[in-house]
């Protein structure tokens, strides 16, 4: 065999061997429903699974993208995504399924409140620190999280209240103004027609999930407030799921068994979104001008041009952008600093009339 032959069959030799041990290295498989299913552990990364509750919302979707910005390879972090599809029986599977791949964090966006102590438990025992994201756990023993970073839903029920209070205020003090110019103009005869000026006001509530933080939070806010109001009368609180087509569903539904609906409560945007194509849909109006005033959650980009239209009066923001806030904590776990046990991102009151500019700048 020639020199240089004999060359060439090592270096083809060395070049098989550097491959075979690279593709022997030790790897992670993770089962998981969505995104990246395989991890280096032999990398600098911090390897973060995350269980997102599901897909249910424009909101989820614009979280979603928040924690997967954020917790990036350039960033330091390989993320591990995994899709609950709202099932909390999924989303136990997919905490064991970390757990067994030996995952740095774990973080979960619980779809309900209750049954995690046993699988935290798990989480704990193995050494593995858990962040609750969006909404929160129900336990009595807060050692088996590390922190929480979410937003106050029980702030934005209370927003939700406070607004309808001075709007119901406003109401009758033009309906005054009016009524002292002695006759009873135009504006005035139509609030009566929408029922705004009677003495009882009659309110439907769509709610979220049951016993998610978002339904039990915005629930409670709102009922806090409105105990206040003898008058303000709660003829229906039924859960359409935070889903369009369950809100549609539910709000159709509220229409034929009340001819005499003045305020709806929607717990998120995307039941809406279904609501008002029911109220379009019975012949009814609603918004700004309409018979049936609208009070949403969440503030997505849709829900401003339904506020541009006039068909939401005002939208209680409940801010998805919760990636960045995430990726600190955890920078700051690696460096043993001390984390705060809930952090709150902030989050405004959207009404229809400055829609428009408030809508500048936004990114979901
Ligand atoms: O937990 C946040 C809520 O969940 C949002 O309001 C809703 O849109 C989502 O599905």
């Amino acid at each position: 065999m020639n020199k240089n032959i004999k060359i060439i069959l090592w270096i083809i030799f060395i070049g098989l061997i550097a491959l075979a041990s690279y593709s022997l290295r030790p790897m992670k498989n993770i089962q998981n429903s969505e995104v990246e299913n395989t991890v280096d552990i032999n990398s600098d990364l911090i390897i973060v699974g995350f269980s997102q509750l599901g897909s249910e919302s424009d909101w989820r979707t614009a979280n979603t993208k928040s924690i997967q910005n954020a917790l990036t390879k350039k960033n330091g972090f390989s993320l591990i995504f995994s899709n609950g599809r709202q099932s909390q029986e999924n989303q136990i599977k997919d905490v064991r399924s970390f757990i067994f791949q030996e995952v740095d964090y774990i973080v979960i966006a619980p779809v309900t409140e209750t049954g995690w102590d046993t699988v935290l438990k798990e989480a704990r025992e193995a050494g593995i620190p858990v962040i609750i994201v969006d909404r929160m756990i129900n336990t009595d023993d807060e050692s088996l999280y590390v922190a929480c970073v979410g937003t106050d839903k029980y702030a934005e029920g209370e927003k939700a209240g406070i607004w309808l209070e001075k709007y119901l205020e406003e109401q009758k003090s033009e309906e005054n103004v009016t009524q002292e110019n002695e006759s009873l103009s135009e504006e005035t005869a139509s609030q009566e027609e929408n029922g705004l000026n009677t003495e009882v006001i009659n309110i439907v509530v769509l709610e979220g999930t049951p016993n998610s933080t978002a339904q039990i939070g915005r629930s409670k806010g709102f009922e806090d407030i409105a105990r206040k109001h003898e008058n303000w009368n709660i003829l229906a609180q039924d859960s359409g799921d935070f889903t369009k087509a369950k809100g549609k569903e539910v709000m159709a539904k509220y229409l034929q068994e009340y001819d005499d609906i003045d305020i709806l409560v929607s717990q998120n945007d995307d039941m809406t979104f279904g609501a008002i194509e029911a109220i379009q849909e019975a012949g009814l109006t609603c918004g700004v001008n309409g018979k049936i005033k609208v009070i949403s959650f969440d503030a997505v980009s849709e829900a401003f041009d339904r506020m541009e239209d006039g068909l939401i009066n005002v939208d209680i923001e409940c801010n998805p952008l919760q990636g960045q806030l995430i990726a600190e904590l955890i920078e700051r776990l690696e460096k043993g600093k001390k984390v705060d046990k809930v952090s709150y991102v902030e989050e405004k009151v959207f009404k229809a009339e400055n829609a428009g500019i408030e809508r500048i700048g936004r990114s979901y």
